[in-house]
């Protein structure tokens, strides 16, 4: 499964939630590729770390721009079972290639006044990739919610993403944890961390079963008609 996580905006939890999803992936005993498209390269630097600490299972990552990504994507996702794309928040043509080769979309969003309006911005880039790829699903999650959510602005976003089809909010919120900051910062993911943080876990745990509730109706491209649209330019 090809996963990529994306937003228009910095600082929301993209890295956090890519290489827990890679992790999650990878203890279950699944060959995963996490690539980073970000400027900041979070999540290349979480693999570094895991892999100098040797940390197991290790997590195979790489730092790409968007022009290479586009043309080696392709190979790299050869002999891979999951492939975590973590973008940057920018609309670039990464970030666009990683839409249009990816079965699901994660977009984590902070709870505000513009959520939405945030959120239409990515929306379009979503609806903008369903052009080529028609069975791309989308999971908008609330991220870094400290106490408790405010309905209004919830009921905001619920009613928004019940209008975009193939798109769901996630059952789970992941709320702003320190052992979340301190596992990311040390190449470990939630799972492996000491001591033990379960409501932590267990909201990873939701968000990758919502990740789950794709629709069975969605077309779907093999991985080969995939990479054959994106090196014939049909990202561009
Ligand atoms: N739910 C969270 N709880 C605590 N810290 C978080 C959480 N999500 C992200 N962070 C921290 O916030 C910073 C930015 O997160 P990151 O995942 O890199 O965001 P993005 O990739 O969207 O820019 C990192 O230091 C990360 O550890
Ligand atoms: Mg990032």
């Amino acid at each position: 499964m090809i996963i990529t996580v994306t937003s228009n905006k910095e600082g929301v939890g993209k890295s956090t939630i890519a290489v827990n999803m890679a992790a999650l992936r990878a203890l279950v005993g699944r060959k995963v590729l996490l690539i980073d498209l970000g400027s900041k390269k979070s999540s290349f630097e979480w693999s570094k770390k895991r892999n100098c600490a040797n940390i197991q299972p290790q997590i195979p990552a790489c730092s790409m721009k968007g022009r290479c990504f586009e043309m080696e994507i392709g190979g790299l996702m050869s002999g891979y079972n999951d492939v975590l794309i973590d973008t940057g928040w920018r609309n670039t043509k990464g970030a666009q290639a990683a839409l249009k080769i990816a079965d699901m979309v994660v977009v984590p969003i902070e709870i505000g006044d513009d959520s939405v309006d945030e959120l239409k911005q990515v929306i379009r880039r979503i609806k903008a990739a369903r052009r080529t790829n028609p069975g791309l699903w989308a999971v908008v999650v609330i991220a870094r919610t400290e106490g408790t959510l405010v309905i209004s602005a919830l009921d905001k976003i619920r009613k928004y993403i019940a209008k975009i089809p193939s798109t769901a909010l996630a059952g789970t919120v992941i709320h702003e944890r320190m052992s979340l900051q301190h596992a990311f910062n040390t190449g470990l993911s939630i799972f492996e961390y000491q001591p033990g943080d379960s409501l932590a876990v267990a909201e990873m745990h939701d968000l990758y079963r919502a990740q789950k509730m794709r629709r069975a109706r969605l077309p779907s491209l093999s991985r080969m008609q995939k990479s054959s649209l994106i090196n014939s330019g049909a990202s561009k």
